[in-house]
């Protein structure tokens, strides 16, 4: 079998393990360290179900080998509640409903938060292409857009950090 010891951070805390150089980074970090919360849907790269962070980039975990991972800096769904409480942009879903079942989510709040970093004054059409890399089977987009909007405004109302 082979293995690569790798080390990396995941939500600020640091982890090093041995992998196995098949195993993809979404599966590394559901299964090998237990963060459930990004999820798995086509694992080719299509429905943007695993989307986390790698180094403040949105990346696909399916498309990703942990083994790849040595030395990132990883962010997931996770790691945006600050002490237990909902982010800025999580209220926003929270409040206008962006989500019904809630898979796509932790792959959406990613995406976005990476937008968020960018662009605090995104206009609709840019929200939908960010959106573009996501499958959504239950909301028709229109709330998570809307979300998406209030989050921003939020921000910058707020002057915080997405
Ligand atoms: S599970 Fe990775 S894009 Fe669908
Ligand atoms: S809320 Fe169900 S897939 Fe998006």
């Amino acid at each position: 079998m082979d293995t690569k010891r790798i080390r990396l951070t995941v939500n600020g805390k640091d982890y090093e393990r041995e992998v196995e150089s098949r195993v993809n980074l979404v599966d590394f970090i559901r299964h090998d360290l237990g963060l459930t919360g990004s999820h798995v849907g086509c694992e080719h790269g299509v429905c943007g179900a695993c989307t986390v962070l790698v180094d403040g980039i949105s990346m696909r975990g399916c498309l990703m080998f942990a083994a790849q991972a040595d030395g990132a800096r990883i962010e997931t769904v996770e790691g945006l509640a600050v002490d237990g409480k909902l982010n800025t942009l999580q209220e926003s879903f929270w409040d206008l409903h962006g989500l019904q079942c809630g898979y796509c989510t932790p792959g959406v709040l990613m995406s976005l938060t990476e937008m968020l970093r960018e662009d605090l004054s995104p206009s609709e059409q840019k929200v939908r292409e960010v959106l573009s890399g996501h499958l959504c089977r239950c909301t028709g987009y229109q709330n998570i857009v809307a979300a998406a909007l209030e989050a921003a405004k939020r921000l910058r109302e707020s002057g915080a950090k997405a």
